[in-house]
């Protein structure tokens, strides 16, 4: 037969992606890519479109400051675009060994080592701190990318309910003492904007003796002593065995990195699979994250004008009678209960001139769908207030306010 024929002939294994496909249309939850054209900055434009964006986790403006620009451009003069390798393999770049060093005195901590992103740091180190013999405790709302690591490690899983410290007492009392135990939540939630325990689950991981670890992926440039995160904010420093942080939100570049005890970040270096079979990033990016560390240590005032910023438009939201959670953060959800109800919020505020994505299931509960917003210290007021108007307007117009 000619082979031609046979290849055309054959039934495409993949035809079951195209009903899950369907599927979601017809349930309106169906999501199109944006397409960015020019900066990522809090006016821009999407799909040909200028609108006030409320979208990115640019919470300081940094993807496009111009300490940063440099930063990166000197860096690519100087040392080309790409490592290499990895960096066990070929040599690690001196800018690399700088960035780790200005991140542990950041987080005041002995060491930290730098991953390609938030999401490989939490999933690799979790994986490779944990065998299949140990436990993790973990907060029923954090990160997918803690998920994954807490599946990749083998360890058994227990799951306590959202911010609820009492639930995770009852379930480490019922461990082993001999056990190894993780105790994981992050710092602020990413869908929610809300704190985790962090002073409550400290006092019960010194009570069990768990590993304490925080994902600040949301929290690093916006809480604590210039942008230390949530251990500074809540006073935890010393108490939190392993404190991830991410290089892609606040500080306005790419990465993230885990900070902690000496002997925690050599074995990383030895163990952690990402680090060891993932080429590190372009020398730019790590100029540019030192840059950011900079910005954050002598241009603190960003960080005030964040928090005007937040409390301009959470009192405004709020005022308009929206539902906008328990958020504490620059992260405010509007929740509209049902997807497709939240996915028409976002398209109307879209055609309104203000982007702000629709989150549906499986990310957050199914009737907790929500266009999520998130202010920056770029925005102006006038850009805040418009963005409110056009919250009021079509709230009112599809029955939610
Ligand atoms: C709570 C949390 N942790 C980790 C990550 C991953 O960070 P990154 O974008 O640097 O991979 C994210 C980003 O989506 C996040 O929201």
């Amino acid at each position: 037969m000619d082979s031609r024929l046979s290849t055309a002939a054959r039934r495409d294994p993949l035809s079951f992606l195209a009903t899950e496909l369907d599927t979601l249309k017809q349930q309106g939850l169906y999501r199109r890519l944006r397409v960015l054209e020019g900066e990522q900055r809090a006016h821009a434009t999407f799909d040909h479109r200028s609108v006030v964006n409320l979208s990115s986790n640019n919470y300081l403006g940094l993807t496009t400051h111009p300490r940063l620009r440099e930063a990166a451009l000197e860096a690519t003069r100087k040392f080309g675009v790409g490592s290499g390798s990895v960096r066990t393999i070929a040599g690690t770049m001196e800018i690399h060994m700088e960035l780790e060093r200005r991140l542990a005195a950041f987080k005041k901590t002995e060491a930290a080592v730098v991953f390609q992103s938030g999401f490989a740091a939490n999933a690799g180190t979790v994986a490779a701190v944990l065998t299949k013999d140990d436990v993790v405790v973990s907060d029923e709302l954090n990160h997918a990318s803690i998920i994954d690591g807490c599946r990749l490690s083998r360890a058994t899983i227990k799951v306590f309910p959202h911010k609820d410290p009492e639930a995770a007492r009852k379930v480490l009392r019922e461990l082993p003492a001999s056990q190894r135990k993780l105790l994981i939540t992050d710092g602020v939630f990413s869908m929610d904007g809300d704190l985790g325990a962090l002073a409550e689950l400290c006092a019960l991981a010194e009570e069990f003796g768990c590993i304490m670890m925080v994902d600040d992926a949301h929290a690093s440039g916006v809480f604590g002593k210039n942008g230390r995160g949530t251990v500074d904010h809540f006073g935890m420093h010393g108490r939190v065995d392993v404190q991830v942080g991410t290089l892609s939100k606040a500080m306005g570049a790419l990465g993230g990195y885990v900070a902690g005890h000496k002997t925690l970040i050599e074995f990383l270096y030895h163990r952690a699979r990402p680090f060891l079979f993932s080429t590190s990033h372009p020398p730019a990016v790590a100029a540019a994250c030192i840059a950011a560390l900079d910005v954050l240590e002598q241009e603190p005032q960003i960080i005030d004008r964040l928090w005007e910023n937040t409390r301009f438009f959470k009192a405004g939201l709020r005022a308009l009678r929206f539902n906008t959670g328990l958020s504490e953060s620059p992260i405010t959800p509007v929740i509209a209960g049902e997807g497709a109800l939240a996915m028409k919020l976002s398209d109307r505020l879209f055609d309104a001139g203000v982007f702000a994505q629709g989150i549906a299931y499986p990310t957050v509960a199914r009737d907790k769908a929500r266009v999520r917003t998130i202010v920056t210290a770029a925005h102006t007021r006038d850009e805040l207030q418009f963005a409110l108007d056009a919250f009021a307007k079509v709230g009112r117009e599809l029955g939610i306010v």
